[in-house]
């Protein structure tokens, strides 16, 4: 399963980054307003920092203006992905930009067929968002295993990209199923790391070694 940070903040990204466990980058104009950044600048600092997919966001709501949006955000760099939303116009760019080779991520998919007309218009990612569709009293996890038969059924390549993600267990619920990305806040990537057992086994390891009174270096 590949990881991606969800945020434009450079320090998160960079601290996740210097990991090595970082796949990519996915922003969405809250984040970028977030960052306080300028969104060209910040997205070009983004491309630098990870050789994976760094998602952009059009905001325009046509399909010939997300087109010149598009243009513009994929010559930031090769690793911008263009992102664009669940819509019908959405989903024209998104057969457009991709049948010219151009990396699209479907965004704000709340169902599983709204995730195979993604798959059709030949995405390479589509972005269901399990967070707030558990909000709203749905199943996100239901909404991820549906994608997933749908897309095995056909074997379309376009990847499942859990988006919206709040905790470690929907990392786990995610990988069970078969997902092919998870994009995380940095906070949730940094809870995977954790087990209180792990820290306790620490403790108490070094504790035994302190006793020995020995160095390894
Ligand atoms: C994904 O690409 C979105 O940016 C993100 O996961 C949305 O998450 P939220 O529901 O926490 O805003």
């Amino acid at each position: 399963m590949k990881f991606f940070v969800d945020t434009a903040d450079i320090a998160e990204i960079s601290e996740m980054a210097d990991t090595g466990l970082l796949d990519g980058v996915t922003t969405n104009p809250s984040l970028i307003a977030k960052s306080g950044r300028d969104f060209m600048e910040v997205t070009k600092e983004i491309c630098g920092l990870v050789d994976g997919p760094v998602s952009a966001e059009v905001v325009a709501l046509d399909h010939d203006t997300m087109m010149k949006e598009a243009e513009k955000l994929r010559r930031i760099a090769d690793n911008v992905c263009i992102k664009v939303p669940l819509t019908i116009d959405g989903l024209k760019t998104c057969k457009k930009l991709s049948s010219d080779g151009t990396m699209v991520n479907v965004t704000l998919c709340f169902s599983a067929n709204q995730a195979l007309l993604a798959a059709k218009a030949g995405a390479s990612f589509v972005s269901p968002f399990v967070g707030r569709h558990d909000d709203n009293g749905f199943d996100g996890m239901e909404l991820i295993a549906d994608i997933r038969t749908i897309y095995n059924n056909y074997d379309f390549t376009t990847e499942i990209l859990v988006a919206s993600i709040r905790n470690p267990v929907h990392v786990l619920q995610s990988a069970r199923i078969g997902a092919d990305v998870a994009t995380m806040p940095p906070a949730v990537i940094k809870g995977l790391f954790k087990h209180i057992l792990t820290d306790k086994g620490i403790e108490g390891f070094l504790a035994d070694w302190k006793k020995t009174g020995q160095s390894i270096l």
